[in-house]
């Protein structure tokens, strides 16, 4: 890693101003998470953010680079992460984009509340009930759900339905290759899925804001989809308690409201199940909540979106079609009218 300074003197402001730029080799065939967490974390914004802090006069020193966004905050490593043809070649949001500007209303409704609150939230042990249209219905350990499979890295897109979006580095597991092991039965056409019910631990439960547990909802065919996953980390870490420890689900072609965190409950149904956000406002939002930016919300376009990170000046982008994952996922929908199924 080279790190280099260039000062320049600004005429309009009659200062002067320092750069730092910081040249990184990367090798292609390593995970962002096997490289040093210096150069994992401290990205262009934030060297930028760092230049800002020196034409302001301070002096950016070695420990500043280095005490950077590092995720001290951060959880066990995980080990063993393959990477997936399925990650896109964007360059992800930073450790502290992911785990500081969540949606998580169990933990309250402002962006940053989740990574406050959540904080001495301990979701070791853990168990998972799975019932409904399957051979192997049980509740079933954290450790026995994930530790037969290998974990893989996908780098997806995420967009919320609020029009803003990022990237995140994920870690997981196939979800098919997860619900498989259930033996699901030929009456098995929706899978439900749950977050915990513990006000006690999620304080945001004891607001009616939602009808609490969180639930959400795929047909059997999105679920067993290959780009849908059961997430247990991020960056290479253990996903953080905001970030919906210890496992949570990532449909990255749906809104992320479809991503459902802390996953207590699964069951396969033969009826489609109703989402907890459909059930709160249904004119609003639909069971399948695909990208489509030729569908606005009632209240907002859903054409651009606002990648979070990008800094204020960047301005929005164009959202795409099923969040660009059209190719993968299109014929899922093949006679599904979108705007009624939105
Ligand atoms: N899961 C639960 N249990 N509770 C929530 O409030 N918010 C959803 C989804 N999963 C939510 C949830 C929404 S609206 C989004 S956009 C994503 O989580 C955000 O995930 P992130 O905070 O990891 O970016």
């Amino acid at each position: 890693m080279i790190i280099i300074c260039v000062r320049s003197f600004s005429r309009s402001t009659n200062a002067i101003k320092t750069e730092i730029f910081m040249l990184i080799k990367r090798s292609s065939d390593i995970l962002p998470s096997e490289i040093t967490p210096e150069a994992v974390y401290l990205k262009r914004r934030e060297l930028l953010k760092m230049a800002g802090i020196a034409s302001a006069g301070l002096v950016a020193s070695p420990s500043l680079l280095a005490a950077g966004p590092v995720p001290g905050d951060a959880g066990k490593r995980l080990e063993g992460i393959r990477k997936s043809p399925f990650s896109t070649d964007q360059e992800p949001n930073s450790w502290s984009d992911v785990t500081t500007y969540n949606n998580y209303y169990e933990f309250g409704t402002g962006k940053e509340d989740p990574s406050r609150n959540a904080k001495d939230f301990e979701p070791l042990p853990w168990t998972v009930k799975v019932s409904g249209e399957c051979d192997k219905a049980g509740t079933y350990n954290y450790e026995d759900i994930i530790n037969p499979h290998t974990l893989e890295e996908r780098i997806y897109r995420l967009r919320c339905v609020e029009a803003w979006s990022m990237v995140v580095p994920w870690v997981g597991i196939p979800l098919a290759d997860i619900l498989k092991r259930f033996a699901p039965n030929s009456d098995a056409k929706y899978v439900r899925f749950q977050t915990l019910y513990d006000p006690k631990r999620m304080p945001g439960q004891r607001r009616r804001i939602l009808d609490w547990p969180y639930e959400e909802g795929l047909t059997i065919a999105e679920a067993m989809h290959p780009l849908s996953l059961m997430a247990v980390g991020i960056y290479g870490y253990e996903l953080p308690n905001q970030n919906g420890a210890p496992m949570r689900l990532v449909v990255p072609w749906k809104y992320g409201f479809k991503s459902i965190k802390a996953i207590a409950g699964i069951k396969f149904t033969k009826r489609k199940p109703r989402s907890s956000w459909e059930k709160a406002i249904p004119s609003e939002y639909g069971f399948y909540a695909n990208v489509n930016p030729d569908v606005p919300h009632p209240r907002w376009s859903q054409a651009r979106e606002r990648p979070i990170g990008a800094g204020v000046f960047a301005g929005k982008k164009e959202t795409l079609m099923f969040n660009g994952y059209g190719d993968q996922v299109a014929s899922l929908y093949t006679g599904l009218d979108l705007r009624k199924n939105y």
